[in-house]
């Protein structure tokens, strides 16, 4: 059930399935979580490949071919975290059919001339409580996922196919006003640093071993060197 797991400063991190572990979990005030989407999504990003200098100021390299989302092929079910006081889901609008009436939120990650010019210029997300509609922009979105795993904006890397942003997460946790976080889909763990920021507890759960080992690393980082939590300059936003 629980694969393995690390305590890290106020940080529970933990290797398994994330609907046998939760049973076995103690308090938690919120879930915030970047969940599957149930969209199969292709993370073959070689398909993608540009040395286009006219969309992209420098090379981005051939892209990568990354393992599928585990669970991305099936439609997400909601509702197991729905009965927690304060939710936040990303990917809202592909399962918005099975979702109460919330507070809606968009990250738009583009810079707006490029808008409607390659995939998604925004994605959706689901708060629970109120009835509007909050965005987020970050228009560097791509370039700050790179920097923030490998301290480049030129890095091809990401940690994770589907890592969002720190600033985003810190964005949903400030949402939230619970002590302590749950984010059972925890990918590389952005969640886990935007709590360390915050100086929320956290608890996350991955059932990718690989996955789960970077999240352990970013979150130890940002522990124990929160100096190192790179910020970009304007002149390095692609
Ligand atoms: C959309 S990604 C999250 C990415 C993350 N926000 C980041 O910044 O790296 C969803 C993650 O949930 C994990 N996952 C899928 N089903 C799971 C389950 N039943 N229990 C735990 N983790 C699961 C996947 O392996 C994937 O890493």
């Amino acid at each position: 059930m629980i694969r393995r797991e690390a305590t890290i400063g106020n940080c529970r991190l933990i290797l398994g399935n994330c609907t046998e572990v939760l049973p076995t979990l103690g308090k938690i005030d919120a879930v915030v979580t970047d969940n599957p989407y149930g969209m199969g999504y292709d993370t073959d990003s070689t398909r993608f490949s540009s040395k286009d200098q006219t969309l992209y100021k420098r090379p981005i390299g051939a892209g990568r071919s990354d393992r599928a989302i585990h669970g991305d092929n099936q439609p997400f079910d909601p509702s197991t975290w729905l009965t927690f006081p304060e939710v936040i889901l990303w990917g809202a609008n592909h399962f918005s059919q099975r979702l109460p009436i919330g507070s809606t939120l968009v990250w738009l990650k583009k810079k707006p001339e490029r808008y409607g010019t390659f995939l998604s210029d925004a994605e959706i997300g689901w708060q629970s409580g109120g009835y509007g509609v909050y965005a987020f922009h970050a228009p560097d979105s791509n370039a700050r996922r790179r920097l923030e795993f490998t301290g480049s904006t030129l890095a091809p890397a990401t940690a994770h196919p589907t890592q969002k942003p720190i600033a985003l997460m810190q964005w949903c946790v400030e949402r939230t006003k619970g002590k302590t976080i749950l984010d059972p889909y925890m990918g590389s763990g952005t969640t886990g640093v935007a709590c360390v920021k915050l100086g929320r507890k956290f608890i996350g759960i991955e059932i990718d071993e690989g996955y789960f080992d970077i999240a352990c690393k970013r979150i130890s980082n940002a522990t124990e060197r929160p100096s190192l939590l790179l910020e970009m300059s304007n002149d390095e936003q692609t």
